[in-house]
């Protein structure tokens, strides 16, 4: 018993312990409910392999779900020191309600997310619906950053301060930004897809990125930052352990498909912590393929260049590899027509031409596309393989222009 209320006195290690329980529960609870998925048409063909086999889809559902009970039976326990045991009253005075109102806001917008995310694994909801959708899910956790700090400055780099001054309070600028955040996280895990492992893989290295974050602070002098940083373990903790179940079962040759309720649940687990934890920036370093992916993918994301539903790349059935999936030019406008020689001079597409040069055809503009442009032809796991190590490969540079180079230039 004593070890027990021990260890009820240490919120994180009941996080870890929850954690751990949900990520084995998750594990076990993927592959037997996967069949009734099928049955009630929740399911993809998994177009890469040679026989395209029906595969059920939207498993996501159940990580996040799972994760969710776990945050939710976690709620008191941050709380713990603030229950006397005797009188059994609460000392009001000091309870840290924003705190507790920033954590069932973050949980609103997660659980409102992953509601949003399985509507569009059901209904397929058209982009211009899954850009608002993130939006209106970040509210609750706006209105909780408000109550909670409410910091709408922000520190200038050295070289601007002689202009604008060292700190700039730009007010509910600050709200547009988390708010963009949000559909940027969402929206930018879900376009880095399309084969098996890729979605769970990237969000993992992300997410053992944050918690890595997270632990140079807990400990540390600064106990706001602690305090912040400990919130934002308790939020990504459970995250690792449903993830890497999921990422288990999703992994080439996947026996499930994640979905877009996973994206969007990884997504906004990671705006969340981002902004309970006010290291958006430092999170933003942590998505740098996914920045690239979005950036090269602007052409097609905003029509100047045709973009077909799926772009994922092709198998080619002789070799077993993958090879760059393309989109047709033919009605392309000029401009979109001069992007794509711009990016073929650079190397960054493989353009197919007619007899007189005139581009015909394009490799869609995603990075995995690009990767079998320059690496491919490649087999699906080592394009998956690929990608998770550019995702490490992005952290030790986060990591490094955030706590060796940005001494230059803070
Ligand atoms: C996004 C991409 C789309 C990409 C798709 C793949 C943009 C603008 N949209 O669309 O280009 O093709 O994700 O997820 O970039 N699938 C596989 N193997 C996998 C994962 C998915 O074959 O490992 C297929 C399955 O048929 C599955 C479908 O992709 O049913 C899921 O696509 P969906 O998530 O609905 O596509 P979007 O997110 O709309
Ligand atoms: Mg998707």
């Amino acid at each position: 018993l004593a070890v027990l209320t021990r260890a009820t006195n240490d919120p994180l290690a009941i996080s870890t312990y929850l954690a751990v329980l949900t990520g084995l529960l998750t594990w076990r609870l993927i592959p037997a409910v996967a069949d009734r998925f099928v049955a009630a048409g929740l399911s993809g063909k998994d177009v890469n392999k040679a026989h395209q086999p029906i595969i059920p889809e939207s498993l996501g559902i159940i990580a996040a779900t799972l994760y969710l009970i776990c945050l939710f039976l976690f709620i008191p326990f941050p709380f713990r020191q603030w229950f006397p045991a005797e009188p059994a009253v609460l000392s009001l005075r000091t309870f840290p309600f924003q705190r507790l109102g920033e954590f069932l806001a973050a949980l609103l917008c997660l659980q409102s997310m992953v509601f949003l995310g399985f509507a569009d694994d059901v209904f397929d909801i058209r982009w211009r619906y899954k850009l608002v959708m993130p939006t209106v899910a970040s509210i609750p956790l706006l209105m909780g950053y408000y109550l909670s700090d409410g910091i709408t400055y922000v520190v200038l780099p050295i070289p601007l301060r002689p202009i604008l001054g060292r700190i700039l309070d730009i007010g509910i600028l600050y709200y547009v930004y988390i708010a963009m955040l949000a559909i940027f996280c969402t929206n930018s895990i879900n376009i880095l897809a399309g084969i098996n492992g890729v979605e769970a893989g990237q969000s993992l290295v992300i997410a053992l990125s944050v918690a890595a974050n997270d632990l140079l602070y807990v400990n540390g002098p600064d106990r706001p930052a602690a305090e912040v940083h400990l919130f934002s373990l308790y939020f990504i903790l459970p995250f690792i352990a449903v993830t890497t179940a999921l990422l288990w079962h999703n992994w080439y040759p996947a026996r499930v498909f994640v979905g877009d309720t996973y994206c969007y649940f990884a997504g906004m687990t990671f705006a969340v912590v981002g902004i309970i934890g006010h290291f958006s920036k430092t999170l933003l370093l942590f998505f740098i393929p996914q920045i690239f992916n979005f950036i090269y993918s602007a052409p097609q994301l905003f029509r100047l260049v045709p973009c077909p539903r799926h772009r994922m790349p092709r198998l080619n059935p002789a070799t077993g590899r993958l090879e760059p999936s393309d989109a047709s030019l033919a009605t392309a406008t000029p401009t979109g027509l001069a992007v794509v020689r711009t990016l073929a001079r650079f190397r960054l597409v493989r353009v197919a031409t007619d007899d007189a040069g005139t581009p015909l055809r394009v490799s869609n503009l995603t990075l995995l596309n690009l990767l079998l442009v320059h690496c491919g032809p490649l087999p699906e796991n080592h394009l998956a393989a690929l990608v998770v190590a550019l995702q490490v490969f992005g952290s030790v540079a986060a990591f490094t222009v955030r706590y060796q180079l940005v001494t230059f230039l803070y």
